[in-house]
C-alpha cells in the first residue's frame, strides 16, 4: 500500500473537509480516504504525517468518459444531482444519457463567468435533464436553487463551513446580500443565530431562500427583507449583532448601512471585498480605521479570512471588525 500525507478529521467534518481540500487542489484522488481510529484520514499532497492507503481501483468518470467520447473533459464540478463542465466543453457529439449515467446525475450543465452585474445571475447553460432546480448538500444544509438562474460559488465552501461554524446563539444578523441563503442558511442551521434578516434585491434568489428556508426549518428565524438594501437596512437600526456583508467586488455601498444595524452596545461585521495581494494590509488597517471614525466606536481585526483567488493578484477576503 503507498504512503502518502495525511489530513485527519473527525466523521462528522469529513464531506466538508474533503470538498474544500479537493477545492484547494490538495487531495490525492488516487488513493481512498479511510478510518484512523474514532476519526478519518484523507490522503493529500502535502503534510509531516504518512499513512498508507489503499489505491482507488474504480474505473473513473475520467477513463469511462474516455470509452464514449473524444477529448473528454478533465475538469467538472458537482452540484447536487447535477455536473458542471467547463465553458469551452464541445459537447454536441455527446450521448447525455450515457454521460449522465456515469457520474450518476440527473443533469448536465456547461459553465459559463457569472454575469458582473449586480445580481450575479448565473450563465449556466443546462445541456442534458428536464430544469435547473437543483438540491446541494453542504455541512448540513441543504440549499435548494436554480443553477441556471442564481450563482453558487463552489470556491466560497470555505466561508459558507466557516460561517457555520460561529457560535452565534442568541444573535441578531443581518444578511445584506442574502443570494440564495449560502450564510443565512449556515448562520440558521450550524450557527444557531436566533434570528437572521435577509436583505435580497432578486426575486429568483428570494424564490430559492424560501425554498431552503423551508426545506432546513428554519424558515421561523427569518425575515427576508426584498428590494434594494439601500432601503430595507435602512429599517433594520440598532437591532444586530452581527451583519454580513457578502457582496464582491466590493461591498462599501452598505458599509454605512451595517454600522447603523448594529446594537448600540456594538457586535461583529463581516466585510467582504476583492483586494490586491500587496494591499491586504494596508487595505485592513484603513477599513478599519474608516469604520471606527463612522461609528464613533473601537473597532478592533478580528480576522483576515482569505476565501479565494479571484484572479491572479486579486483575492477574495473576508475581514472581521469588531465594534466595541
Ligand atoms: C454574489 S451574491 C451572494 C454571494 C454570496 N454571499 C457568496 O459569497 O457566495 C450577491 C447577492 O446580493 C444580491 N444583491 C446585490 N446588490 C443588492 C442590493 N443592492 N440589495 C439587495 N441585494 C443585493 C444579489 O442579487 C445576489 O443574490
Amino acid at each position: 500500500m503507498p504512503s502518502s500525507p495525511a489530513f485527519i478529521c473527525s466523521r462528522d467534518d469529513a464531506n466538508f473537509e474533503m470538498e474544500r481540500l479537493r477545492n484547494e487542489g490538495l487531495i490525492n484522488s488516487n488513493l481512498r480516504p479511510m478510518e484512523y481510529g474514532e476519526k478519518i484520514a484523507i490522503p493529500v499532497t502535502e503534510g509531516e504525517l504518512l499513512l498508507d492507503f489503499e489505491i482507488v481501483k474504480k474505473d473513473t468518470p475520467f477513463s469511462q468518459l474516455g470509452k464514449i467520447i473524444s477529448n473528454p473533459p478533465k475538469k467538472w464540478e458537482r452540484l447536487g444531482d447535477m455536473v458542471i463542465f467547463p465553458e469551452s466543453t464541445n459537447t454536441s457529439q455527446w450521448p447525455m444519457a450515457e454521460v449522465a449515467d456515469i457520474f450518476n446525475a440527473e443533469k448536465l450543465a456547461l459553465q459559463s463567468t457569472i454575469d458582473p452585474g449586480m445580481e450575479r445571475k448565473s450563465s449556466l447553460t443546462l445541456i442534458h435533464g428536464n430544469d435547473g432546480w437543483i438540491k446541494h448538500k453542504e455541512t448540513h444544509v441543504n440549499y435548494i436553487f436554480d443553477a441556471t438562474k442564481s450563482m453558487f460559488s463552489s470556491g466560497n465552501v470555505t466561508e459558507r463551513g466557516r460561517m457555520g461554524r460561529l457560535d452565534a446563539e442568541g444573535e441578531t444578523i443581518v444578511d445584506a446580500y442574502a443570494g440564495v441563503g449560502y450564510y443565512t442558511l449556515q448562520l440558521l442551521v450550524n450557527a444557531n443565530a436566533s434570528h437572521v434578516h435577509a436583505c435580497e434585491i432578486n426575486p429568483v434568489a428570494i424564490d430559492a431562500l424560501e425554498k431552503g428556508l423551508m426545506e432546513n426549518k428554519v424558515r421561523q428565524r427569518c425575515t427576508i427583507h426584498e428590494g434594494d438594501n439601500r432601503k430595507t437596512m435602512r429599517g433594520l437600526k440598532g437591532i444586530a449583532d452581527r451583519v454580513v456583508l457578502g457582496l464582491i467586488p466590493s461591498s462599501m455601498n452598505t458599509w454605512g448601512l451595517a454600522v447603523n444595524c448594529l446594537k448600540s452596545s456594538g457586535g461583529i461585521i463581516h466585510v467582504h471585498m476583492n483586494v490586491h495581494k500587496n494591499e491586504l494590509t494596508e487595505w485592513s488597517n484603513k477599513t478599519a480605521d474608516w469604520f471606527a471614525t463612522v461609528s464613533g466606536k473601537k473597532v478592533t481585526i478580528l480576522h483576515l479570512e482569505m476565501v479565494k483567488k479571484y484572479s491572479p493578484n486579486i483575492h477574495h477576503v473576508v475581514l472581521d471588525l469588531q465594534f466595541d
